[in-house]
């Protein structure tokens, strides 16, 4: 019997709970001689956000991964530095093990990226793939499809029961002092001991100012605005500043900022956006335009906003928390074509606040006259 290897590569940047149970699932299926878990070192095919050191990511791994039978973390890739690929990892692993039967496991997020690595083909010349989907994930089957098609192979499939959980999320809920509900206890022990993750100084602001529902409010903003962001091509980290602190001045008095002004006639409700964005740029020395307008604008919208600040608008609105009559309408029109979704919640608004006998903005009237003129 030819030795077998389970290969099971990725950032964890922190490895979470999820990870550990695909790594379980696959050393269940294969009861693998060695089950080898690889932190990447500057990942090619992921932005990262925050990310801890490649020393501490290996310790957290060690600590997450220990009680999986015949692990062993190996700092290959973190040790030789620059970007990682893949396909350069399974060919050393393959000359080292002429002989081994080499699985390469992965999550249905990483197979469905798979075709933009670099030599997908080559990495297919080294090792065979395992799918470890979690049951229920919808996703899973036209992922695998896709694969399938596109490089002739069949992967291994194997089911595990689990959530569906980011390290992104994970990350997130750390810098926001909220409690990551899905980090293995070792692995939370050593990022506190370490302080890993703790909050910049914008985080640090939002933590401070805003009571715990605000900021689970926040976490859902920032997590849509990475993903519209990423959709859209722009800069993750603006999208995650600006949606970080777009409600930073929702608990604050703008009569105890003396320099501050804002125009006639703002209505209680929208103050916040505008001493927001006074605050990121005074007090924390936000420089980038896109990301104060951004803040200065999330509420009302304007005429002529920039993709940014269109991001932070419609994630404020449809971040995952927000359960009013019609959100999943906008959800899908938002991600089916982002314009029109922009559009569609603009107009949502207006009729809301129609409804409810209201007053609109006269920045919001811009907004929808700009908006539908263009069409
Ligand atoms: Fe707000
Ligand atoms: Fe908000």
């Amino acid at each position: 019997m030819p030795e077998k290897i389970v290969f099971f590569g990725g950032t964890f940047d922190p490895p979470h709970t999820e990870h550990v149970n695909i790594a379980a699932a696959a050393a269940k299926r294969y009861r693998p001689d060695r089950l080898i878990v690889m932190p990447t070192a500057i990942p090619p095919h992921k932005s990262s956000i925050f990310a801890a050191k490649g020393a501490d990511r290996l310790k957290m791994c060690k600590i997450a991964f220990s009680g999986i039978e015949n692990v062993e973390v190996s700092d290959f890739e973190i040790k030789n530095g620059g970007k990682s690929y893949s396909y350069i990892t399974l060919k050393k692993l393959r000359q080292d093990n002429p002989d081994a039967d080499i699985v390469f496991a992965m999550g249905t997020d990483m197979l469905r990226t798979f075709s933009e690595w670099k030599n997908p083909n080559e990495i297919l010349e080294n090792c065979r793939i395992a799918l470890i989907q979690r049951s229920g994930d919808e996703s899973a089957e036209k992922t695998l499809f896709d694969f399938e098609r596109q490089f002739g192979k069949k992967a291994d499939v194997i089911d595990y029961v689990g959530q569906d959980v980011s390290s992104t999320e994970c990350k997130i809920s750390l810098m926001l002092a909220l409690s990551p509900d899905n980090i293995p206890d070792g692995v939370l022990s050593y990022i506190r001991e370490n302080s890993l993750y703790e909050p910049d100084e914008y985080f640090g602001f939002v933590v401070k100012n805003l009571p715990e529902k605000r900021r689970i409010h926040t976490k859902g903003v920032i997590l849509e605005a990475i993903n519209l962001a990423k959709n859209l091509k722009v800069d993750i980290s603006k999208a995650v500043t600006a949606a970080c602190l777009h409600d930073a001045a929702k608990y604050l008095d703008y009569r105890n900022y003396k320099d501050f002004s804002m125009p006639d006639g703002v209505p209680e409700s929208v103050v916040h956006q505008y001493l927001g964005g006074y605050i990121a740029e005074k007090a924390l020395g936000v420089t980038d335009g896109d990301i104060i307008e951004a803040i200065t604008y999330h509420t009302t919208a304007k005429a002529g906003m920039c993709l940014l600040a269109k991001i932070i608008y419609v994630a404020d609105m449809i971040e995952r928390g927000r359960n009013f009559q019609g959100v999943e309408t906008l959800r899908a029109k938002v991600y089916e074509n982002f314009d029109e979704g922009f559009k569609a919640c603009l107009e949502f608004t207006v009729e809301h606040l129609t409804r409810e006998g209201k007053p609109i903005f006269y920045e919001t009237l811009n907004a929808i006259k700009s908006y539908s003129i263009r069409e």
